[in-house]
């Protein structure tokens, strides 16, 4: 039996210059059986949620799939951290390729569409978030009992015991909006961390990007129009040249597959009020000193190592050669 999820995104295909790796989970849960998606939210983070939003919808189209997609709102969670992040929701001179297009006024929002699918499918859905967490924050604030609904959230987030990606703290999704993440974590929902720890083991090459490029299908040459830039301005040195780290793809695949990591139970915390460290997963495997007294009871699953051969099979199998074959 296919297991119900709602994707939780910022889809940047489609918006020259943004981070397209979402689409490509997106593409891999479209693919995989043992998924059936009840729809896809999108949020800030990315890109600003109006173009969010229009890629989501573009990509469903593109599969002929009959899939909703819901928006979230401009800005984090917090007001006050909004005024740090406020470029989030900026960023007007990237080029836009899919049409933008604006939800109808009767459509409800991606929070709303989170309570509501949560409610109605009780105790038999999961999320798998790839973006920042503020519209399950902004779920929670409406449905209060959201935490006995959802069985598991699968999120790419985090850093557990290496340096972040977007500061030498913090990992991005979790930086763009930390008090929605803290709120998550606390909020007593089972969760899966799929941290930069594993995500770094996974990559995703020029060559296969050549090779999705060589094939003339319209939707081939969308997504190499849409991740040749970001591979040109991807700041990360080390993967300049071998291409691009599959963050949100290895947590989409560990949602369904997850004997393809091992894990390990932890106490998961995020820093909201540092100067220099905003943003930074605290992951208490009760290792440390404080952990071995005080022992905090987990609150995670974190993935701690993958079977990289494992994972490139699956990607390739649903997402590359999908494309190359089209
Ligand atoms: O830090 C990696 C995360 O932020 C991923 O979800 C990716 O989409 C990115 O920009
Ligand atoms: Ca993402």
């Amino acid at each position: 039996m296919s297991k119900k999820i709602i994707i939780d995104t910022d889809p940047a295909m489609g918006t020259k210059g943004g981070d397209p790796e979402d689409c490509f989970a997106i593409m891999l849960a479209m693919n995989s059986p043992e998924l059936e998606i009840l729809g896809i939210t999108t949020v800030q983070g990315n890109v600003p949620v109006e173009r969010g939003y229009s890629n989501a919808k573009y990509l469903v189209k593109e599969f002929n799939k009959d899939i909703p997609v819901h928006t979230g709102s401009p800005g984090t969670y917090d007001a006050e951290r909004n005024k740090k992040r406020s470029w989030l929701a900026e960023r007007e001179g990237m080029e836009q390729i899919t049409p933008i297009l604006k939800p109808s006024p009767e459509e409800i929002s991606a929070p709303s569409f989170i309570a509501k699918t949560c409610r109605e499918n009780s105790q038999d859905i999961e999320i798998v978030t790839i973006g920042p967490l503020t519209n399950i924050a902004h779920a929670l604030d409406e449905e209060p009992e959201l935490a006995k609904h959802i069985k598991k959230i699968t999120m790419m987030a985090g850093a557990a015991k290496i340096p972040g990606n977007v500061t030498p703290a913090a990992e991005f999704n979790i930086w763009a909006d930390p008090e929605s993440a803290e709120k998550v974590f606390r909020s007593g929902i089972d969760f899966t961390l799929v941290p930069l720890d594993v995500c770094h083991q996974t990559k995703f090459s020029r060559d296969q990007l050549n090779t999705i490029g060589d094939n003339s299908h319209p939707l081939c040459k969308f997504v190499y129009e849409s991740v040749k830039p970001w591979i040109q301005i991807n700041p990360n040195q080390n993967i300049i040249d071998q291409g691009l780290h599959l963050y949100d793809s290895l947590a989409m695949a560990l949602s369904f597959k997850p004997d393809l990591a091992e894990f390990k139970d932890a106490f998961v915390t995020v820093e909201t009020k540092g100067e220099y460290t905003d943003g930074e997963t605290v992951c208490e495997f009760n290792e440390s000193i404080m952990g071995q007294v005080f022992k905090p009871e987990p609150n995670a699953k974190v993935a701690l190592d993958i079977d990289v051969e494992g994972f490139n099979r699956l990607f390739e199998e649903r997402v590359l050669n999908y494309l190359i074959n089209l």
